[in-house]
């Protein structure tokens, strides 16, 4: 009788996904604050899962939190919690009110950001998971405290970085920076994402995926276009799944990231 409960899709759906894609843990940064780190987050949340992957999900330092409200359910967190199937929160080790650089979000509160808080936190989540994607805070610069950077927490926490640019008019300039800083400081460039692309791209645009490559030297694994209804503020999905899909598809996302895991990661 219990054998009903497997039907003949769900075995071989069961299969294909326990070929066991194996995909990396990333740092998503981004060019700026703002540029969708979040929602390029949640986008990979949804496509690891479909794969079958365990993924977790992590956003170290939150600020902007309300008075009153419940940290895990503010800001970021809030939809990133929705995108993930496992009933299991993103994990965060630290929240603040203003809504201002980590760095001075602690000095307000009276305290100082201890990275290897972060790390036993992150560690704890890398155990249960197959996959982690950190989001950074703003962009790689930025200060956790007087010490440490955000290009330093991804450092520590041994990740490599996907970079989440804008598609217009002074992206090349900002990936660039971002691809250059990342380099000198020794860590690994997975790629570019270029994130709310235009319906109809002008000439520059159209330009900018190609000369990232190029000039950067790094690929640009995916451009991910404008996602109807979608909203991090109210934690509205929209039509996050249908275009993650349709994304994945057309740039084959999974794969690379898992050619790029194969070629990287022992
Ligand atoms: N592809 C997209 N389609 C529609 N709206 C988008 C898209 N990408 C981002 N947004 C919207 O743009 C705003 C910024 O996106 P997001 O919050 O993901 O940026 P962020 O880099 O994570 O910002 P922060 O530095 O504050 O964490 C949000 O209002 C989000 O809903
Ligand atoms: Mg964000």
């Amino acid at each position: 009788m219990q054998l009903k409960l497997f039907t003949v899709p769900s075995i071989l759906r069961f299969f294909a996904r326990s070929s066991l894609i194996r995909l990396p843990s990333i740092f998503i940064t981004g060019t700026d604050t703002g540029v969708g780190k979040t929602v390029i987050t949640a986008l990979l949340a949804l496509l690891y899962q479909e794969a079958g992957v365990k993924v977790g999900l992590e956003k170290p330092v939150i600020t902007g939190v309300k008075a009153g409200e419940d940290a895990a359910l503010a800001g970021d967190l809030a939809l990133l919690r929705r995108v993930l199937s496992t009933g299991e929160g993103p994990v965060y080790s630290y929240a603040f009110t203003p809504a201002v650089s980590p760095h001075l979000a602690a000095a307000l509160a009276g305290i100082s950001i201890d990275p290897a808080r972060i790390e036993a936190d992150h560690a704890r989540l890398s155990s249960r998971c197959d996959a982690v994607l950190v989001e950074g805070a703003g962009g790689l610069l930025v200060p956790l405290n007087d010490n440490c950077l955000m290009a330093d927490l991804a450092a520590r926490l041994k990740l490599p970085l996907l970079i989440v640019s804008r598609p217009s008019i002074g992206t090349i300039n900002h990936t660039l920076l971002t691809v250059s800083c990342a380099q000198a400081r020794g860590l690994e460039v997975v790629g570019v994402v270029i994130n709310n692309y235009p319906a109809r791209p002008g000439p520059v645009e159209a330009d900018n995926p190609g000369a990232i490559e190029k000039f950067a030297g790094v690929p640009v694994l995916a451009i991910v276009p404008h996602i109807t209804s979608l909203s991090v503020e109210e934690a509205e999905e929209g039509d996050i799944q249908k275009v993650a899909q349709a994304v994945d598809k057309k740039f084959k996302l999974l794969e690379r990231l898992s050619r790029w895991r194969e070629e990287h990661v022992q």
